[in-house]
């Protein structure tokens, strides 16, 4: 096996071939293009650099005893992954495996799941295990061997900063930033059936490495996939208002909202208020956001954001939101709608294509993605009326390091 450790953002190649293996590798190639500087001038802030850090490791563990030469044809089974431990209690790292590529089942029906979380009599709730149910013992063994790797060089990596980032960060979301909490465990994101076989091992004849990694998870969570063709237009680019069709204060009219973009600290305090995922006002301050404030009839004075929604580090739409006043009028897919055609093609601009096959337009490679918790049905009916498909599972783990063995 051979290890690539590059410091705070990725090379052309490794950006090349995760698009390569697009859409499976969707969620790490955004975050290596944000690194890049997807978001640089762009994000409320306005500011460059921060989409990356200088605690920002690209890791790729290859299926190989050297770098291979030629990674952008037939390329070998790998893992790359995006750590940022700086991040932490957010989520700081992104794994992807190029042995979960095609691990959807035949698109026969429109969705992965027989029903929408009604939970009937033999609902799937471990759908890692059903992601991973057709694959090869060697490809289990070789996934979590690769996998494997790249965390166990993250913990070699958080051992190494602890003590610089205990002192340097301010406790955050009531826990406490010290040395001990950076070397227990790494909240990362990855595709439901690589947290399967993190946790089960093959038999010893044919997986190496018995290493039963101990973590916690969240919910289950669907990728939703969109095409940008497929997003409908549903405001125009000039549109400076959008008419909710309800009534005014005082009975009157149609108050119109404004379009704008989460940009103040109050903006983000509110924001920040109406969800449980911790986020920072830092990081939600570097991302691009879209959203629709009520209009100020108070000279000076700027009017309540009621709706809001962002481009997250890894290219998901973030934290869409509808006040409840304003719910069921057709606020959050407008939105949403707006966020993602407004977007779509940043990504793109990071990745030198000499070939030209980078188009480089407003669509860029044309993927855009949610995740939706299994148990939101507002938030799936968004996505199915942009034209989103569930294609995979996907789960926030908080990996135990000490459960993760030694390297062979
Ligand atoms: C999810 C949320 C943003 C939806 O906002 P909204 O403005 O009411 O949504 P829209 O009116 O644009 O609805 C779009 C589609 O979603 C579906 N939908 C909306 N509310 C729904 C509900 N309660 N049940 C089922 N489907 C629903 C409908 O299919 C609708 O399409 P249609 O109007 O063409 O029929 C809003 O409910 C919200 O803020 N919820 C709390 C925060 C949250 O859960 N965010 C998502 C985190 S991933």
């Amino acid at each position: 096996m051979y290890i690539e450790d590059i410091p705070e953002r990725p090379t052309q190649a490794q950006l090349r071939l995760l698009r390569a293996h697009l859409p499976y590798s969707l969620p790490v190639l955004r975050r290596l293009q944000v690194a890049a500087g997807a978001f640089d001038g762009i994000n409320s802030a306005g500011t460059v650099g921060s989409g990356t850090s200088s605690y920002a490791h690209i890791l790729f563990a290859y299926d190989s005893d050297d770098l291979p030469s030629d990674v952008d044809g037939d390329h070998v089974p790998f893992a790359a992954a995006f750590l940022d431990l700086h991040k932490t209690p957010e989520t700081a790292a992104w794994i992807y495996a190029s042995d979960q590529d095609h691990a959807l089942p035949p698109v026969v029906a429109e969705d992965l799941y027989a029903a929408d979380n009604d939970r009937p009599e033999g609902w799937v709730v471990d759908r890692g295990a059903e992601l991973v149910a057709a694959w090869s013992p060697e490809r289990r063994a070789r996934c979590r061997r690769l996998v494997l790797a790249l965390l166990r060089r993250t913990r070699a990596i958080a051992h190494a900063v602890a003590p610089v980032l205990a002192a340097q960060l301010p406790a955050r979301f009531g826990i406490p930033s010290n040395a001990v909490a950076f070397v227990k465990n790494v909240k990362a994101n990855v595709h439901d059936g690589i947290r399967y076989v993190l946790q089960h091992p093959g038999p010893a004849e044919e997986d190496a490495d018995p290493s039963a990694v101990t973590l916690s998870y969240y919910d289950a969570y669907d990728k939703w996939l969109f095409r940008f063709e497929d997003v409908p237009v549903l405001s125009q680019p000039e549109d400076t208002e959008y008419a909710t069709g309800l009534s005014g204060k005082d009975g009157q009219g149609q108050p119109s909202l404004v379009w704008d973009s989460v940009r103040t600290r109050e903006d983000v305090a509110l924001v920040i208020s109406r969800t449980a995922i911790p986020r920072t006002e830092e990081t939600l301050l570097s991302v691009p956001s879209v959203a629709l404030r009520e209009k100020s009839t108070t000279p000076g004075e700027e009017g309540t954001l009621q709706a809001w929604a962002f481009v997250g580090v890894d290219g998901s739409l973030w934290t869409l939101h509808a006040e409840p006043a304003y719910r069921g009028r057709g606020v959050a897919k407008t939105l949403a709608a707006r966020l993602f055609r407004q977007y779509c093609g940043v990504f793109d601009t990071t990745v030198d294509d000499s070939e030209g096959s980078n188009d480089c337009s407003e669509k860029g490679d044309g993927w855009c993605a949610a995740d939706v918790s299994a148990s939101n049905r507002q938030s799936q009916g968004v996505c199915k009326r942009l034209g989103a498909k569930r294609a995979w599972s996907t789960a926030w783990i908080v990996v135990t390091y000490d459960s993760l063995g030694e390297d062979e």
